[in-house]
This record gives structure tokens, C-alpha cells and sequence, in this order.
């Protein structure tokens, strides 16, 4: 069994403020009837935007509050946020934020149990408050902490093509408090970051939060998440995208790449034959230029072989020019002997029939020339001729 937690140290009240009460008395010279303390909420409460809060503040020792005057008051932001039993006093006016807002609880208020509600709870009403409490006699106040906090709604998912990287989820929700964190989650729960992410402050205090992220094929299916700090609630949105969204290359496209990568290969074939073209021109020029000079070397080698054909030819009439000269002088010297031999025929001939020197034999050389007899001796100057 468990009571409420602020009524624990109530019970336990009498016998620390009595003992209290009796230092005091000892010690100090007023009079200690009358006195008291208040106790605010010992933790910090959590006013859940747009729902109501209640602060209860109790005296001690417990005691009729009815006849006290009891405000409550912001630590950082001044003006009255509530005051019992008037509320309204020119002197010291109610805050214009908690006026249709403040109300104060009174149905405990004999056991000097004093509440405060607001409802509903806006984004700034969170901070420190203090609650006073004043008797004609004795006054004392308790300050406690106030943690505004605010989920959201469940996240908004919107698709639209974006770029041609992908397509573009954005997650938008409203309603936190304080500043939400936002994550995008792939379907392993790795975290993705965001392309964009806007948190605005709206005209009732809370966050809005806008986050966008491009999603490609490999990571469609991804999930937003907004957290709360302070409670760490999450909200959360799945999307999934089909494949047919994704944008594809069109036709034409496809075209124009193959029709530039065709020039590309054309032009690449092009430029390859006529670089052979150009080297196998180099090849033929020096080709050409060899043959050149080899035709001039020949040139030069038929000249040569001319002069030496013409030198040849001058002797070779030289020669038969001196060949005719010895024919000539062979003749001559041909004569010379036919007619030596006739004539000594002529003579032998001579001595042998009409010589006196009939004794002498005839000459060898005249064996074939007996019948120069009968003809005088003449055949002689005709074998003459004929040698000529
Ligand atoms: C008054 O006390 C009762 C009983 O303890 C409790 O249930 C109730 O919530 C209290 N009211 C206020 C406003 O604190
Ligand atoms: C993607 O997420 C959806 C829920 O949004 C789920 O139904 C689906 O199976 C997931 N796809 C894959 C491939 O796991």
C-alpha cells in the first residue's frame, strides 16, 4: 500500500515541526504560535501542452487555509499568475495569459491543502513558480518547477519526385515541445541523413518539424521518427516506395547516348586511319627520295659506261685503222717477195734455157714453174696480183 507521496511527509509533520517550534521558542523572541511552512511539489511537474496541471502546495504543520491569502508568481516572468480569495485586485492585476486559464482548488483546503489548476496547458508555461501564503500574522511561500512538454501528431509522410538522384519523402508533424529530435531509419534502423530539416516555432509556442531526404532504390523503404526529449515518446511514420515511381531514362535519351557514343567511335576510327595515312605517306616520301637517289647514282654509272663505250669505240677504229695499215704493208711487203721470186724464176728460168749456165739444177723453188717454159715466165706477175 501506497498513499500519495505528498501526503507521506504530512503525516510525518507533527513531530519534526513540533520539536521545531520548540527550538524556536527557546531561541527567538516572537511569538512562535501561528507560524508555518509551505511545501511545494518536490520534483519537477510535467504540464502536458493543451491538458490541464494542478499544483498543490500544503502548509505545515496542516492547518486551515481558509482564512489565508494564497498567490502564486512565475521566478523569471513577473505579474500575479493567480491570487485567492480575489483574484482581481487593481493594485496588483492578474497576468492576462492565466486569467481564463488559473483557478484555484480549494476542496482540500482545511487540512491546508491549496491547489492551483491551469487548463490548458500552453508551450510557456513551463518554469519556476512559487507559491505564497500569507496570515495576518506569518507569511511563507515554496518554489517548485513546472517542465512543459508536448507530443506531437503522428508524422505526415508526402512523396514527390525530386531530382533524377530520386524521389523526395518528406515527414512534417506538429504539436512538440520542447524542440523533437527527428530520424530517418532504413529498414536495417540504420540512421539516414536528412537532405533538408526545418523545426519552426509556432503561433502556439509548439515545434513544427519538417524533414525531407532523397530516397533512391537501394533505400526505399524508410521511416521517420519524432521523439520527445522529455517524456522520450516517439512517433512515427513507415513509407515504402514502388519501384515504378523511380524516374527511368526515356527513349530519347537512350538514343542520344547511343548516337554520341557512335560519333565518339566513328571519330576515334577516323582519327586512327589517318594517322596510318600520314605515317604509311612518311614511308613512301622516303621510299620515293631513296629511289631518287639511286636513279642519280645509275645516271651518273650510264654516263661513265658511255664515255667508256665511246673510248672503246675510238680504239677499236684506231685499230682496224691500224689493222688496214699492216694489211697494206703485208701487201706491199707481199709484192716484194712475189716479185723477188718471180724474178728469180725469171733469172733461174732464164739461166736454164737461155743461159750459158746449163749445168746448174734447177731451183726447189721452181719445181711447180717447169711449164714457165712455154710461157716465158709469165705466170709470175699474175700470182702477183692475186696475193695483192
Ligand atoms: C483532496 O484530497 C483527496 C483525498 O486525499 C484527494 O483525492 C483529492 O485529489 C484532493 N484534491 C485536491 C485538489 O488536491
Ligand atoms: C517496406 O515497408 C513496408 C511497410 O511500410 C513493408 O510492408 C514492406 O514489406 C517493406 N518492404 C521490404 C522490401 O521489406
Amino acid at each position: 500500500m501506497s498513499g500519495p507521496p505528498v501526503l507521506r511527509p504530512v503525516r510525518m509533520q507533527p513531530l519534526w515541526i513540533s520539536t521545531g517550534t520548540l527550538l524556536l521558542s527557546i531561541l527567538l523572541p516572537w511569538p512562535v504560535t501561528g507560524q508555518f511552512h509551505v511545501i511545494g511539489p518536490r520534483s519537477p511537474v510535467i504540464a502536458v501542452v493543451e491538458e490541464e496541471i494542478v499544483l498543490p502546495c500544503q502548509l505545515s504543520p496542516p492547518r486551515d487555509a481558509g482564512d489565508m491569502e494564497v498567490r502564486w508568481y512565475r521566478a523569471h516572468s513577473p505579474g500575479l499568475v493567480h491570487r485567492y480569495p480575489s483574484p482581481q485586485d487593481p493594485a496588483e492585476p492578474q497576468r492576462q495569459d492565466y486569467r481564463a486559464r488559473a483557478e484555484v482548488l480549494l476542496e482540500n483546503a482545511t487540512r491546508g491543502l491549496v491547489s492551483l489548476r491551469v487548463r490548458p496547458v500552453h508551450a510557456s508555461d513551463g518554469g519556476e513558480y512559487t507559491c505564497f501564503f500569507e496570515s495576518p500574522t506569518y507569511y511563507n511561500e515554496a518554489k517548485f518547477e513546472v517542465l512543459v512538454t508536448g507530443t506531437g501528431m503522428a508524422p505526415h509522410i508526402h512523396i514527390e519526385s525530386g531530382n533524377t538522384k530520386g524521389i523526395k519523402v518528406t515527414c512534417t508533424s506538429t504539436g512538440w515541445y520542447p524542440e523533437p529530435e527527428v530520424q530517418w531509419k532504413d529498414l536495417q534502423g540504420l540512421h539516414l541523413t536528412p537532405a533538408s530539416e526545418t523545426k519552426t516555432i509556432e503561433g502556439n509556442g509548439l515545434f513544427h518539424v519538417q524533414s525531407s531526404i532523397i530516397v533512391d532504390k537501394s533505400s526505399k523503404n524508410v521511416s521517420c521518427v519524432i521523439r520527445n526529449p522529455v517524456l522520450g515518446v516517439e512517433k512515427g511514420a513507415r513509407v515504402s516506395v514502388a519501384d515504378a515511381l523511380f524516374p527511368r531514362n526515356s527513349p530519347w535519351i537512350v538514343g542520344l547516348a547511343v548516337f554520341v557514343a557512335l560519333l565518339v567511335f566513328g571519330m576515334i576510327i577516323i582519327s586512327i586511319l589517318f594517322l596510318r595515312a600520314k605515317k604509311a605517306k612518311g614511308s613512301l616520301k622516303e621510299e620515293n627520295g631513296s629511289l631518287k637517289e639511286k636513279h642519280g647514282s645509275l645516271n651518273e654509272k650510264h654516263g661513265e659506261l658511255r664515255e667508256q663505250y665511246e673510248l672503246l669505240i675510238k680504239q677499236k677504229e684506231e685499230i682496224e685503222k691500224e689493222n688496214g695499215k699492216l694489211h697494206e704493208e703485208l701487201g706491199k711487203w707481199w709484192f716484194y717477195v712475189s716479185i723477188g721470186r718471180i724474178e728469180t724464176c725469171s733469172v733461174l728460168c732464164r739461166g736454164r734455157y737461155s743461159g750459158p749456165k746449163n749445168s746448174s739444177p734447177i731451183s726447189p723453188d721452181c719445181k711447180g714453174q717447169q711449164k714457165c717454159e712455154r710461157r716465158g715466165c709469165l705466170p709470175g706477175s699474175a700470182q702477183v696480183q692475186a696475193a695483192v
